[in-house]
């Protein structure tokens, strides 16, 4: 049984390191803010706003969620968040997906002040990752790197396979990958003879969406396996990656308790790492 890699535990010691800078930045007159906007009635969008609310409130981060009806024009959200930008008392804005379909997810994600942009989806932020200088990364694959930090994993020069190409997480970790000296492929659903590649991999990261979609017989002995899905099935909730595969890996995360609370985490962090920057802004 591969050793497992405990993200309730790193998320929660990341959590009393924002709670200091939260205090610090507080003493200095400064209130870490986060602007969430929901559009429409999706409901898992309303359960991981929920999850962020009551995080923030732990942290002391002051966050404004403003829901709108699903109906919203463009034009009045795009008012919304100018608002915003231009807020001083606004640090970090996120907008969440999915969006309704009349709405230019394009035009609405370029709308966001890049140095606002917590979830580092702008097409600045993207490039800057591109570039190997981070600034907003993505919460998730942040997440995840954090994870390989804390359990001493050093990524340079493994095959390292990703599956799933979105732009929340597959591409931005396999970049954050490639960043760290890992040989990083890239699959997806076009993808011909996976097993052939995964069987290769030192590292597997599963960001598909669909239950228990990697199965023991399509890996090899010793992998390290990152699993990202959260499938609500009618008998529970599942990742992308089958638990026949725990036994054949050298460590593996849990669903729930792996990468899952990591990324809310790395939002707080996010926000607060944006909030400092006004205090050197005012020296
Ligand atoms: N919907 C699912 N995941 C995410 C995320 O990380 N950020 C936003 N804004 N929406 C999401």
């Amino acid at each position: 049984m591969g050793r497992k890699l405990d993200g309730s535990k790193v998320a929660s010691k990341i959590q009393d390191e924002i709670l200091c800078e939260v205090n610090k930045l507080k003493k200095q007159g400064i209130m870490p803010f986060l602007a969430v906007i929901l559009v429409g009635n999706d409901s898992a969008s309303k359960i991981y706003i929920s999850r962020k609310e009551k995080l923030a409130q732990k942290l002391g981060i002051a966050t404004k969620t403003y829901v709108y009806d699903e109906n919203i024009s463009e034009k009045e959200l795009l008012e919304k968040i100018s608002e915003l930008n231009n807020d001083e008392k606004v640090h970090a804005i996120l907008v969440q997906f999915p969006l309704p379909k009349h709405l230019n997810k394009r035009i609405i994600l370029e709308s966001i002040n890049p140095l606002k942009d917590v979830d580092g989806f702008h097409p600045l932020n993207v490039g800057y990752l591109v570039e190997n200088k981070p600034n907003l990364i993505p919460c998730t694959p942040y997440g995840i790197m954090k994870i390989f930090e804390e359990y001493k994993i050093n990524v340079e020069g493994k095959n390292c396979v990703v599956i799933g190409r979105s732009s929340i997480v597959g591409k931005p970790m396999s970049l954050l990958m490639l960043n760290h000296n890992a040989t990083v492929t890239i699959c997806h659903s076009k993808t011909k003879n996976l097993s052939n590649i995964t069987k290769q991999a030192d590292i597997i990261i599963v960001a598909v969406g669909r239950a228990n979609f990697l199965t023991a017989e399509m890996i090899n002995d010793n992998v390290i396996l990152i699993d990202v899905g959260m499938n609500r099935l009618e008998n529970g909730l599942y990742g992308d990656i089958d638990a026949s595969c725990y036994g054949k890996a050298s460590y593996y995360t849990p669903v729930p308790g792996g990468v899952g609370p990591m990324t809310i985490t790395m939002l707080m962090k996010q926000t607060v790492e944006i909030a400092k920057k006004e205090v050197k802004k005012c020296q």
